[in-house]
């Protein structure tokens, strides 16, 4: 810059970064604006669901309740069902209910908190039907009661099954999803992961954990230098679901927050899962009033909840 004095160009570059500077906030509001947009086309046109057909579908926790709706539900569509589940009994009774259905699934025993075993199972798994393209972290437990009343062995066993072992079983089966750039993970996690319920406090904790777990999986993928894109992510928020799983439930207005049988809430959850939504709650009317309360002070949204009075009662 020939002519210009050591001041002079000094203010040129300062002038010149501003520009990139703000030409580069331009772009970040640009894209945050056109992707809420996008978001609010999508909610009043929801995206085609997909299809699933030929898609090997694992499902942990699939002898009883939600997981065996799904398995039914996923194979009803063509998929090819994996059953997982630690009761025999329970899973024998889902791959019978499939087949009835003409439907095509495998069925393996595997306490999901046992490393090794899932492992093993993994392998049997490949040999036996192929790579897991879809995986469902369904299985969990709910004892109920006081945090004092809980034993430490009832706290390690709930997050042993509610917790870790998505982590292992997500070490295990995403690896081939990743070589493929496909896949799809759901979670299970609960409303008792958004709101804090009494009586379930490390229930709670785990179900928060489960969230926090695949918001963070979700960004280390998206992050990384190479394109998986391909790999969705479903978190699942029931309220509460008639598999006997919640014991006592309390409930003040059953017309307005009413227990939703296995097969409604399955409804939604396949079809969330179809239309790559990140996050569902069941019903899914409380997703949006949460979503609302939470820009509220903390006291507000306690009055609503003090006045819906619902929640579960201790099991013992
Ligand atoms: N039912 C509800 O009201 C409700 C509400 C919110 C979230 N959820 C969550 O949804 C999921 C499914 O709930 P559900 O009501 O269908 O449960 P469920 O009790 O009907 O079925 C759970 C299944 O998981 C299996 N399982 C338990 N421990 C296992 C282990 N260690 N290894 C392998 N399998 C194991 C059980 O044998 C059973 O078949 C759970 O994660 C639960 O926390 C349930």
């Amino acid at each position: 810059m020939a002519g210009l004095t050591t001041d002079e160009q000094g203010i040129g570059l300062k002038i010149y970064e501003g520009l990139v500077t703000f030409m580069e906030v331009l772009m970040l509001f640009t894209k945050m604006f056109l992707s809420w947009l996008h978001s609010a086309y999508r909610f009043i046109v929801p995206p085609e669901p997909k299809d699933v057909k030929g898609e090997i579908v694992l499902i942990t926790g699939a002898g009883h309740g939600m997981g065996r709706e799904m398995a039914l539900r996923f194979s009803g569509l063509g998929a090819v069902v994996v059953c997982v589940d630690i009761n025999p009994d329970g899973n024998q009774g889902t791959l019978e209910l499939v087949k009835a259905n003409k439907g095509i699934a495998h069925r393996y025993e595997c306490d999901v908190t046992d490393r090794s075993a899932i492992a093993a199972m993994a392998a049997r798994v490949r040999r036996e039907v192929g790579d897991v393209t879809i995986l469902v972290n369904n299985a969990g437990i709910m004892p109920c009661k006081s945090l004092q009343q809980h034993s430490e062995k009832e706290i390690r066993t709930m997050f042993d099954v509610n917790v870790l072992a998505h982590l292992w079983l997500l070490q295990t089966f995403l690896p081939s999803m990743m070589e493929k750039n496909h896949g799809h993970i759901v979670a299970m996690s609960s409303m008792a992961g958004v709101v804090g319920i009494r009586n379930l406090v490390p229930y709670c904790a785990s179900k928060f954990a489960v969230r926090g777990l695949m918001e963070a999986l979700h960004e280390e993928l998206r992050e990384d230098k190479k394109d998986y894109s391909g790999i969705k992510f479903t978190v699942i928020c029931p309220y509460m679901v008639d598999t006997g799983l919640c014991k006592n439930p309390k409930i003040k207005f059953p017309t307005l927050m009413k227990i939703v049988s296995p097969q409604d809430a399955v409804d939604k959850i396949v079809d969330a899962v179809r239309r790559n939504y990140p996050e569902i709650t069941v019903p899914s009317s409380l997703y949006y009033i949460n979503q609302y309360l939470r820009v509220l002070p903390r006291s507000v949204p306690l009055h609503l909840k003090d006045f819906l009075d619902s929640g579960v009662e201790a099991d013992c």
